[in-house]
């Protein structure tokens, strides 16, 4: 196992680049399965939950070449399973998509249940309602989904999303890209990676049309063949390191980060007092702040609304912000566990159902803390960065799940931060 051991009280200087989208690539890689020929993926990040993909894929009978740290090769034309294994499949949430893209190229899928970051119940019946929808029998049996399209084919259907999902509209769009017929998906979710793994498609021979609105067309074709594609940055690292530059009172350029995906937290930040400024000539965005910050209440909602998934490094720079701000996390029933740790930061909130109410402190200090999920580790490397003193975080493969070399990230800003394996 590994932590983090953090000396804050540094601000943040310099230029940072931001990888390619951890929830593009978890889609596009899965998608790539139904691809008749080679695809070359780049601007990959190199996170642990696209090596568990690669695994996956290796073992359905791909072939996985990798080209260089953020580029691969996937060869699915010889792919021999669509029954992936049990234990890969169950360690992370996206392996949802296998059943997408296998019930969409074969007709067929059996995938173990989602696993994932624990916060509160996470269905997927508006997936099945789409396969269901598509002339898909699917059933849940010792821990697996068995997905059967009737005669062996998916025929296009209209579906309209009960709430609005990312999962469900990316699984959707995979299963009716090959299907026979057109396929409309009505109320779907907008986020930037649903535009990319539609751009991905259609740069195989797919015709989606209206990715980033909330009704999208896919026309099912009878193949689709190789090609290249380069994922787009990934909107929550960006956004990660926004509030961390701020959080820190620093001023950072955070190149990559493309401003119309992140005018949710800028505009946040700008009511925080924190200065946000669109770099010149190229997609970069510059926070800089010197920490005399107000509180500001949050919603998380879909794109193009405050995303949950900055909602916890949110919480941790409002925890120092003068006012009491409220938060109401309105996509998950259980995404508050890291204010447990900023709790023992010497931070003050109180948690009623989907509302945490944080009160701003001078300061916060440096103590032993533990991440229970992805952007909760983000969250705690953030308060570890503005703490006084030291802070051991510990449940590092959380963060290793999403974040690409954090710490070394962190490390060119000027952060003092050190990695350790501990038993
Ligand atoms: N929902 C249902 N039924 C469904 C699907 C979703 O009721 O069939 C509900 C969920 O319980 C939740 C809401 O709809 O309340 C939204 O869930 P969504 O399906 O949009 O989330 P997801 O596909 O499971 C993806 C990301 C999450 C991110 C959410 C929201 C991946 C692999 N995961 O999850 O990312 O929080 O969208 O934007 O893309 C993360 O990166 O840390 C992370 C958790």
């Amino acid at each position: 196992m590994n932590k983090y051991i953090v000396n804050g009280g540094r601000p943040l200087y310099g230029e940072v680049t931001v990888s390619g989208a951890k929830n593009a690539a978890v889609a596009i890689i899965p998608a790539a399965l139904m691809v008749d020929g080679v695809c070359r993926i780049e601007n990959i990040p190199q996170i642990s939950d696209v090596t568990l993909f690669f695994s996956i894929l290796d073992e359905l009978g791909a072939k996985v070449r990798i080209l260089n740290r953020h580029a691969v090769e996937l060869d699915c034309r010889a792919i021999r399973s669509t029954r992936p294994s049990y234990e890969l499949a169950r360690r992370i949430r996206a392996s949802y998509y296998l059943l997408g893209a296998l019930l969409g190229r074969f007709g067929e899928a059996t995938v173990a249940m989602p696993g994932g970051c624990d916060f509160g119940v996470r269905p997927i019946d508006q997936h099945i309602k789409g396969f269901t929808a598509m002339g898909a029998q699917v059933s849940v049996e010792g821990g697996y989904i068995n997905a059967r399209a009737k005669n062996g084919h998916l025929k296009g259907a209209n579906v309209y999303l009960d709430v609005v999902s990312v999962g469900a509209t990316m699984n959707i769009m995979m299963a009716a890209a090959l299907a026979e017929g057109t396929t409309i998906i009505e109320n779907a979710a907008r986020e930037p990676h649903i535009v990319d793994l539609a751009n991905f498609l259609n740069s195989m021979g797919a015709d989606v049309k209206g990715a980033g609105t909330d009704s999208i067309k896919i026309r099912g074709v009878k193949r689709l063949n190789g090609g290249s594609y380069a994922i787009i940055p990934d909107q929550i690292e960006a956004g990660t390191l926004m509030i961390a530059a701020a959080a820190t009172h620093g001023d950072v350029l955070i190149r990559g980060a493309l401003p119309t995906h992140m005018e949710a937290l800028t505009a946040k930040l700008l009511e925080m007092g924190a200065r946000v400024d669109e770099g010149v000539g190229e997609d970069s965005i510059r926070v800089r702040s010197d920490g005399n910050h107000r509180h500001v209440n949050i919603k998380t909602l879909p794109y193009p609304g405050f995303p949950t998934d900055l909602q916890q490094p949110m919480s941790v720079l409002l925890s120092t912000a003068r006012g009491t701000s409220i938060i109401n996390e309105t996509i998950y029933e259980m995404r508050y566990k890291h204010l447990e740790e900023i709790r023992h930061m010497g931070g003050i909130s109180q948690i009623n159902d989907r509302i945490a109410i944080i009160e701003g402190v001078p300061h916060l200090t440096g103590c032993a803390v533990t991440a229970s999920d992805l952007r909760a580790g983000a969250a705690l490397v953030i308060a570890g960065l503005m703490a006084e003193g030291v802070t051991d975080i510990y449940n590092v493969q959380y963060i290793d799940r999403g974040y690409e070399h954090l710490e070394d990230k962190l490390r060119s800003l000027g952060a003092k931060i050190e990695r350790l394996t501990v038993d």
